[in-house]
């Protein structure tokens, strides 16, 4: 079964193939299709972001969609950058923006900066809704450091790891992660139910 993935974030995009690979779907991403959509994001929580993003897709293509709404948690900083984390810095920022902006914060506070990384993953194909949570858990550090993945990856320690995710191989962080976790557990579901 064909299934489109609604992101336009390559990244998300590398690491959902992959876990989906050997499976009974085949992912498409919007890339993919030539479509450059952006979906606002005017949610509260990851679920509600993950949902319209899914909605969204599968109303245009009149097809079944996945997902994803992420971010990073931060203890000390009440939860944030959580559902805002990819424009913490505001609209247009890059990732070291926002790298830069959750250093300065964490500047005066004392270590260490407990954190984490959530993703909610959703399949909505116009009738059933579908859903799975990951979680990564953490530290962030005030350097950055490696240049693999995206986002706030060189600036976060997994627990039981020395290493930022920018310094991991693909394979490692694609089986640790918050998305690696919620799409694993849909692609189950999705198997059970569909295949
Ligand atoms: P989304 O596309 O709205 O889900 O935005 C997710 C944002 O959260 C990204 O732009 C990153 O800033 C952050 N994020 C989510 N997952 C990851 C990850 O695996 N590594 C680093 N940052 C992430």
């Amino acid at each position: 079964m064909k299934i489109i993935f609604a992101s336009q974030n390559q990244g998300k995009v590398k690491e959902v193939k992959a876990i989906f690979n050997n499976s009974p779907f085949e992912i498409f991403s919007l890339y993919d299709l030539g479509n450059n959509m952006d979906v606002e994001e005017t949610g509260s929580t990851f679920r509600e972001n993950a949902l319209i993003k899914a909605k969204t897709v599968y109303d245009h293509y009149k097809h079944p969609a996945i997902a994803d709404d992420s971010g990073l948690m931060i203890e000390q900083l009440d939860g944030r950058p959580g559902v805002i984390s990819a424009r913490y810095a505001g609209e247009n920022c890059t990732y070291e923006d926002n790298n830069l902006k959750v250093i300065k914060e964490l500047s005066e506070l004392a270590e260490p900066h407990r954190a984490k990384f959530v993703s909610t993953a959703i399949y909505y194909n116009g009738k059933d809704i579908i859903e799975s949570v990951g979680e990564l858990r953490g530290v962030i550090i005030k350097v950055q450091r490696g240049t693999a993945g995206f986002g706030y990856d060189p600036i976060f320690i997994p627990d039981g790891y020395d290493q930022t995710i920018s310094e991991m191989e693909f394979e490692l962080k694609n089986k640790i992660s918050h998305r690696a976790k919620s799409f694993e557990k849909l692609k189950e579901l999705l198997v059970k139910k569909y295949s």
